[in-house]
């Protein structure tokens, strides 16, 4: 058997660089240890994230070259909505700049002060853009251990399911959203089971099941993978499927779209399409753009026809596998299996010198930059941690992880060799890595901004 390699060969390269320690050093401190305040030059590997990073393919540029600009009825419009008719099934398609719009006009349409809007796991636009309506977002995803492996670790738990039914009143419950793959718990997947089994006990209910879909063809892999009933389907009907036990989904092109921007609603309900194109209007542009040029709904309507292929998919998680592996073997502790787009390393264990109130996944995302340039995103304290209204005290998430995301047909195996030849040394001086104290941070989303000091 070969290993799995990359299913395509490279026409444009991009050059990168390593700075020296010192510049690195220096960087690091100005950004105030907020990797967000880096420049993408000063980063040698950069696993921020795996949204908007894709390289586009031969057909993907072609597309752009036949990109229709006109203000309305651009023909790459038609193009997207076939596209997205015959994956998701759904009527009404209608882009937007990218994902968090899609969220922002359908929940202000949809979600209103004292309501509760129940998911697997909200992803933190997701829930920001709930709360911000004065609405609630409220987490069913089932319980695992991180190193124990089980092959949909996003699965929603359908008695928690039930009982925040049962607990909220189905009148405050507008929606229910399924994330797939479940980007805030390690990118895990969620089964057709499940989805089935959710759909089921939300008919009895009349709640309608949304799909937060940004990366529905990583999904659709490990269900035909993990799922007996689905090894001999094709990725493509397999998604049709999981979408057609929902009415609609919100969409990050960025992703499983293969595009660096872009987004779309869909949905069956005309009502609501219409309302939605009404928002539209005011905030991203006229329904048949959206926000976006007409060269991006090319690259999207093209980009979604390349994920469902398997031969593309079969590489794409195997490279996450792969450098979950080599992690795994250096005793770094990591989320089991690895999901579909990136690694999920768990600081708190790694350097467990560092206590949460000094965000050890910052520590690490720091120390990774400081040791080779690579740059990552803390999953953890700094992003999660709430300050109790009343008393100020603090409360911290179980886990303080630093996520590895693998951009799309971006890096080579060697790439990742390289990120884990560092984490090999970091790990051989641990003991020097610093905590670090928040020292300015925003009222919501304060990751973004944030910044710190060391300890
Ligand atoms: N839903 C999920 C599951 C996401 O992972 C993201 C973005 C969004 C919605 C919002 O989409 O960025 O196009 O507005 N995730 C990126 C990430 C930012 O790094 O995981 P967007």
């Amino acid at each position: 058997m070969f290993p799995p390699i990359e299913p395509y060969r490279i026409k444009t390269v991009e050059y990168i660089k390593l700075l020296s320690r010192e510049e690195r050093e220096r960087r690091i401190k100005e950004a105030g240890f907020n990797l967000f305040n880096l420049r993408s030059e000063d980063v040698f590997i950069d696993l921020l994230t795996d949204s908007g990073t894709s390289a586009l393919s031969d057909y993907q540029w072609a597309g752009l070259l036949i990109g229709d600009e006109a203000y309305a009825g651009a023909r790459n419009f038609y193009n997207l909505e076939n596209t997205v008719r015959d994956i998701f099934g759904y009527k009404n398609v209608i882009p937007v700049h990218q994902g968090r719009a899609a969220e922002h006009l359908f929940f202000s349409n949809v979600v209103k002060a004292g309501d509760f809007v129940l998911a697997n796991t909200h992803f933190d636009t997701t829930r920001a853009n709930v709360e911000h309506l004065g609405a609630s977002a409220v987490d069913c995803c089932i319980d695992t251990e991180i190193e124990k492996e089980h092959p949909f670790k996003g699965n929603m738990d359908l008695a928690k399911l039930e009982s925040a039914i049962k607990r909220y009143g189905r009148d405050k419950i507008p929606l229910v959203i399924m994330t797939v793959t479940n980007n805030s718990v390690g990118g895990q997947p969620v089964s057709m089971d499940n989805v089935r089994q959710a759909k089921k006990i939300l008919d009895k209910h009349e709640i309608p099941l949304y799909f937060d879909a940004c990366r529905f063809a990583e999904n659709a892999y490990f269900i035909k993978k993990r799922e007996k009933e689905f090894e001999n389907r094709s990725l493509k009907s397999i998604a049709q499927e999981m979408f057609s036990y929902g009415v609609g989904c919100t969409m990050s092109a960025k992703k499983d779209g293969l595009s660096n921007m872009g987004g779309f609603f869909a949905c069956n309900d005309d009502t609501l399409a219409e309302k939605f194109t009404n928002l539209l209007v005011l905030f991203e542009g006229f329904k048949t753009y959206g926000g976006l040029a007409g060269r991006d709904l090319e690259s999207i309507s093209r980009g979604l026809q390349e994920v469902v292929d398997e031969n593309y998919l079969s590489f794409r998680v195997s490279q996450v596998a792969y450098l979950g592996e080599k992690l795994s073997s250096l005793g770094v502790p990591i989320v089991k299996p690895t999901g579909g787009n990136a690694v999920f390393v768990e600081a708190a264990g790694f350097l467990n010198h560092i206590p949460k109130e000094n965000y050890p996944g910052q520590a690490l995302a720091v120390a990774l930059y400081r040791e080779g340039g690579v740059r990552t995103v803390e999953i953890g304290g700094m992003m999660w941690a709430k300050k109790d209204k009343v008393t100020g005290e603090l409360s911290f998430p179980k886990n303080d992880f630093v996520r590895l995301a693998i951009p799309r047909r971006v890096f080579t195996n060697s790439h990742m060799d390289y990120v884990a030849s560092c984490f090999e040394e970091i790990k051989n001086k641990k003991c020097e890595i610093r905590g670090l104290k928040i020292v300015y941070e925003a009222p919501w989303l304060r990751h973004f901004t944030v910044r710190m000091e060391e300890i």
